[in-house]
């Protein structure tokens, strides 16, 4: 099945050309040309995404992306031969949502092409399918879904059948990453730049000089709470003055240290829960932290039913790739019923029906 898939709900305007074949837990995925042109740069001055600056982004950027996106993979970019369009309708930046849903609408009345809303989420889930490794996905799968906009526990059921476990009651992981990287001077996307700093004071064996609180750690539920961390960072950093590079790189780690230790504790406690979980699915762009990564192999260990899945590097922010897989998935899904056109956006679009 061939795809052309488009994500605009953020900051990276995003097309990739796919041929999927296959089972959906095990798919064949081919990357016929892919393309992604990141506005982070014109961000950066507001040290976040403006969504009205978005919007001309992805309208200025798109086309072009399309255009070059078909020729690469010997398309014609007037009528390619395309089975589908897929894009995502949400959640994300309305405004920056909508520059996609449109042009794939037109696209799809001008090709005669279907088109397929997708939920972002579920295409940082199914990112997991490229190069998925060994055995196929086996599901029920627990997916802790981490990003500049979410943080959710997720029971993946089945192919479209989702339940949200736990979920952020104020910010986002990520978000809290680029908000403590501002304070501390950092660019933005900050979680990279602190992830840089957090490692660097580990590998010089220092001890964690401060110790900022691990919000609803032990709370009977399995949501999360990022804004108290992030403003304990603040007094933190506004009692300290200003500071040299070990201190910042002192309150990257122990900022890093807490919010990874409530991530885990939390997916540990989720795991303890449902016993017939097979996989552990760790996804969206703060997935890409290695020392994430690294606490998640060792939570893997304590269950060793459990296989640990986490995307490849270059799948773990946003990306157009992700968006066709889960149109792949969703298209052999009956259960999801017909698209209802004209496509809305939806910001707030969540995973559950
Ligand atoms: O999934 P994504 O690309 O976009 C959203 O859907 O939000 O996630 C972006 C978020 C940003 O907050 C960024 O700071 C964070 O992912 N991020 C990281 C790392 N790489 C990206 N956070 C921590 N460590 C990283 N290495
Ligand atoms: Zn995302």
């Amino acid at each position: 099945m061939k795809i052309l898939a488009i994500e605009t709900s953020c900051d990276e305007t995003a097309v990739a050309l796919l041929d999927i074949s296959g089972s959906k837990s095990k798919p064949d995925i081919k990357i016929l040309s892919n393309n992604l042109f990141s506005q982070i740069h014109l961000h950066q001055e507001y040290g976040g995404v403006y969504p009205n600056l978005a919007k001309r982004e992805h309208q200025k950027n798109l086309p072009l992306l399309l255009e070059k996106t078909l020729q690469e993979a010997g398309e014609d970019p007037e009528n390619p031969n395309i089975d589908c369009i897929a894009v995502t309708s949400g959640p994300g930046l309305e405004p920056a949502l909508w520059v996609g849903i449109t042009t794939a609408e037109e696209l799809g009345a001008k090709w005669n092409k279907p088109v397929v809303p997708i939920n972002h989420m579920e295409g940082h889930i199914f990112s997991v399918l490229y190069k998925v490794e060994g055995k196929a996905l086996k599901l029920p799968a627990l997916a802790l879904l981490v990003s500049g906009g979410h943080t959710e526990l997720v029971l993946v059921e089945g192919f479209g059948q989702y339940k949200i476990i736990g979920r952020t009651l104020d910010d986002a992981v990520g978000e809290a990453f680029d908000k403590v990287a501002r304070m501390l001077g950092l660019p933005y996307p900050g979680g990279p730049e602190i992830s840089k700093l957090a490692k660097s004071h580990r590998e010089k064996g220092l001890d964690s000089v401060f110790v900022f609180p691990r919000p609803m750690i032990h709370s009977k539920d399995l949501n999360f709470s990022f804004s108290g961390l992030k403003t304990a960072v603040l007094y933190k950093l506004k009692s300290l003055g200003p500071i040299d590079s070990d201190t910042q790189e002192s309150v990257a780690r122990a900022f890093e240290d807490a919010s990874v230790e409530v991530l885990i504790e939390k997916t540990r406690q989720a795991i303890g829960t449902y016993d017939e979980l097979q996989t552990l699915i760790i996804a969206g762009g703060v997935s890409a932290n290695s020392y994430l990564q690294g606490e998640a192999s060792k939570l893997a260990q304590e269950f060793p039913h459990i296989k640990l899945i986490i995307p490849d590097p270059s799948l773990s922010t946003d990306n157009a790739i992700m968006i066709g897989i889960a149109a792949y998935i969703k298209s052999e899904d009956n259960s999801q019923g017909a698209t209802t056109h004209p496509i809305k956006a939806q910001g707030n679009l969540s995973l559950e029906k």
